[in-house]
Parts: C-alpha cells; structure tokens; sequence
C-alpha cells in the first residue's frame, strides 16, 4: 500500500513549488539559493526530500562536476525533477527515504523543507541516519522551527519559533 505521505506529497506535486511560493514568499527560493556557493568544493550531494527539483539547475551550474544521489518518497515529485534535470547524468533519482540512502559518504547533504516534516520522537534518529552519510570534517548549517510553515494553517505561521539554529555544525542559538 502507498505511504500516506507519499500520496499527499503525489497529491501537490503540480502546485507544491507555487503554493510554497504564495504562502512563504520569495525568500523560500533565496535562501536555497543562498547556500549552494558552499556546495563548491563538494564531489558527492546527498539530497534528502528533494520535491520537484527546480533547485537541480542552479546547483549543477554553481558547481558543474558534483555528483548527486536525489532522494523522494513521492514518485510524482521525482517523476519531476527527472524532468527538470533532462538526461544529466550526475544525478541518480532514488524513490524511498532516509532509509534507502545509498552506503557511501557525503561531502554535502541537502536537506530543505525536509527535516521540519518529522515528530519530535523520529527527527534524532533520521539526523542519526543522516550524520553516519556525512565525511568526517563536514558540517552541517541548519534551523529547528517548531512547526512546518507549509502545513500549518496560514494565520499561525507567524507563531512559529525558532527552537535550534546550528552553523558550522555548532548550535549558535537554542530557544530556552
Ligand atoms: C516540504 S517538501 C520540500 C521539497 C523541497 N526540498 C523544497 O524545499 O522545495 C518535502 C519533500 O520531501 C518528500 N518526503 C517526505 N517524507 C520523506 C521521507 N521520509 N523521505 C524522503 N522524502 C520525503 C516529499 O515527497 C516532498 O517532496
């Protein structure tokens, strides 16, 4: 049977990227756009929840020789970004979850929109999957926010809080 989010994922797969778009603005886009000079130096992407893809293009102009493993559960969603990328062989689509990462290790993962989908009870043990992908001196840039602003009813996104922000793989805020 197919996973529930999957379906739902499947479900918004045409519309996801606009209604991203309305609800958070455009800075949904700048901030992804934001840190892919840091994916410079990387031969080997993970990205993790990928969705429809449009972020394939400007990465592998930013960096033309980075090899990537493109991971969704929602076959719609991947079924898009294959469209995007056209016949690149740099990347290698993979339908599944954190659980089908490939055995190897990373010098970056991506990770937008992805972590804030998870319980308080699994997001460790997915960051524990994630960290054992990750080459030794690597560092992760990320935000923990208390809720998903893209599945939260629209009045209560302003609500949301910033609970851990880590940069450089140190925590540099923790909300008390
Ligand atoms: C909120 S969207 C973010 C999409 C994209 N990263 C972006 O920022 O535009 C989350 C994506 O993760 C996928 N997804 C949900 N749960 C997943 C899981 N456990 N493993 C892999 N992908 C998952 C969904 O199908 C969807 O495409």
């Amino acid at each position: 049977m197919k996973n529930r989010i999957a379906t739902g994922f499947d479900f918004l797969s045409p519309f996801y990227d606009l209604l991203a778009r309305l609800i958070i603005g455009k800075d949904i886009v700048n901030s992804q756009l934001h840190f892919l000079k840091s994916f410079r130096e990387c031969n080997r992407l993970l990205i993790l929840g990928g969705g429809s893809g449009w972020i394939l293009e400007p990465l592998c102009k930013a960096c033309p020789d980075i090899q990537i493993d493109y991971i969704d559960l929602s076959p719609k969603m991947i079924n898009a970004a294959k469209r995007i990328s056209g016949k690149n062989v740099r990347i290698n689509f993979i339908l599944g979850t954190e659980n089908d990462i490939p055995d190897r290790l990373y010098d970056g993962v991506i990770t937008n929109f992805y972590l804030d989908m998870f319980e308080k009870q699994t997001i460790e043990k997915v960051i524990e999957k994630i960290k054992g992908s990750i080459a030794v001196g690597m560092l992760a840039d990320f935000t923990l926010l208390s809720e998903n602003p893209l599945t939260v009813a629209p009045e209560r996104i302003k609500d949301i809080k910033v609970e851990e922000v880590i940069i450089g793989g140190k925590s540099v805020y923790k909300a008390t």
